[in-house]
């Protein structure tokens, strides 16, 4: 079995999908690697590294050729793929919803394509969901991103010269990157609170030392929600909600909104009245911004100036800091495929339970019922 790793070709991608350690870890398996020249350089990787590791380097056409499985960061384009074993996998990250057009060709290029966003969110998958992964450093590096654009410093201290206050930093949608932005603005010395619509994250805010801020008056998701995620609000706790955080914003040096709902348009969090009651020199951070945005008038990859506050919010935040982020990613495919690897076939088979979560394309067909109908 031949595993193909191409170089990215998406604007503002800098990960790759495979490190030289997992390299190593599917030669172990019994399959070979071929990677595209320079596939690593954004990521800190070169060419030398994964040829120490053991793997074959060349041009695009090259690595492809008679591959059986190929392995993205985001999914490759339906050209790139010539050459490639007939039925050959194709597991990426592939915005099925967003880059429909993308999935058909691969139906009929006779691809199985795997999108590993729609990996179940069960315990024995934990280690190949890539959302979490890299949703955990995005929130990571909206904190640190923000405490570099915000003109204080985040800890209190006493000098000889004068005291400076603690930071004050809320998290609004307390998933994956909001706990790991809880976690990093409290080592670095902030007064942190946070929110969400579903009630099983107060006490996980809580047990990080922020405080929980949360609407009373109506009720809101109890426990996890269905599957662990938020579903659309009502308009009576929109409204609540609204109130609750007016109050709370003006007295916040950073925000950083990280809210989704599966399926549908982030939800607006923080509209431009609540901005301009903000202090002059507040920053928000939108790491929802490339699914229609938290806050108003959040730009993907600008900073935007609104009274004097800063929005700032990236399209692909995990790409900031692609080394991590694909050595994680790499991890979580090196998981997948090394979970279901048959070693007398020489290959993965996939049960029904994951196979029909992820698998968009088989046959020549679409087949994923969200794809369908
Ligand atoms: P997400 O990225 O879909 O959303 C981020 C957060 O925004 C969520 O906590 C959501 O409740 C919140 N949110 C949505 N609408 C909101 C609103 N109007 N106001 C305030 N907050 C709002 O969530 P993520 O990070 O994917 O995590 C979702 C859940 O899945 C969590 O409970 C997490 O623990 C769970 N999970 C389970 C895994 C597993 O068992 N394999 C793996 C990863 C996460």
């Amino acid at each position: 079995m031949k595993i193909a790793i191409l170089k990215e070709t998406a604007p503002g991608e800098t990960r790759v999908a495979a490190t030289p350690e997992t390299v190593k870890k599917f030669i172990a398996l019994g399959a070979s690697v071929a990677v595209e020249k320079g596939a690593g350089l954004t990521a800190s990787v070169s060419d030398a590294d994964y040829e120490a590791a053991g793997a074959n380097l060349g041009t695009a056409a090259a690595t492809v050729k008679d591959a059986g499985i190929i392995l993205g960061v985001q999914g490759p384009t339906p050209k790139a793929l010539k050459g490639a074993a007939p039925g050959a996998w194709i597991a990426a990250g592939l915005d099925p919803f967003g880059q429909r057009a993308r999935v058909d060709a691969y139906a009929e290029g006779g691809f199985e394509a795997l999108a590993m966003e729609f990996m179940p969110r069960i315990t024995r998958a934990q280690s190949m969901d890539i959302l979490s992964s890299q949703s955990n450093l995005s929130g990571y590096k909206a904190v640190i991103d923000s405490a570099g654009a915000f003109g204080r410093a985040f800890p209190m201290m006493m000098t000889a010269a004068g005291t400076i206050s603690a930071a004050r930093v809320f998290i609004m949608g307390v998933g994956v990157a909001g706990l790991q932005a809880i976690a990093t603005a409290r080592r670095l010395g902030a007064i942190v609170s946070a929110t969400d619509v579903r009630s099983a994250t107060k006490e996980q805010i809580e047990s990080l030392g922020a405080k929980a801020i949360f609407v009373e008056k109506v009720a809101g998701i109890e426990g996890e929600g269905a599957g662990g995620y938020a579903t659309e609000m009502s308009e009576e706790y929109k409204a609540a909600q609204a109130e609750l955080v007016s109050a709370h914003i003006a007295k916040q040096d950073i925000v950083i909104t990280t809210a989704l709902i599966p399926g549908r348009a982030a939800p607006r969090l923080v509209s431009d009245a609540q901005i301009a009651s903000m202090k002059p020199g507040s920053i928000l951070f939108d790491l929802a911004v490339a699914q229609g945005g938290n806050v108003e008038g959040s730009v993907p990859d600008e900073v935007v100036v609104k009274h004097g506050v800063k929005i700032i919010g990236y399209s692909n935040t995990p790409a900031h800091l692609a080394a991590d982020s694909s050595a994680l990613f790499a991890r979580n495919l090196f998981n997948f495929l090394s979970a279901f690897w048959d070693k007398e076939a020489g290959k993965p088979v996939l049960d029904v339970e994951i196979g029909d979560a992820i698998r968009l394309t088989q046959g020549g067909k679409v087949v994923h019922e969200r794809l369908l109908g």
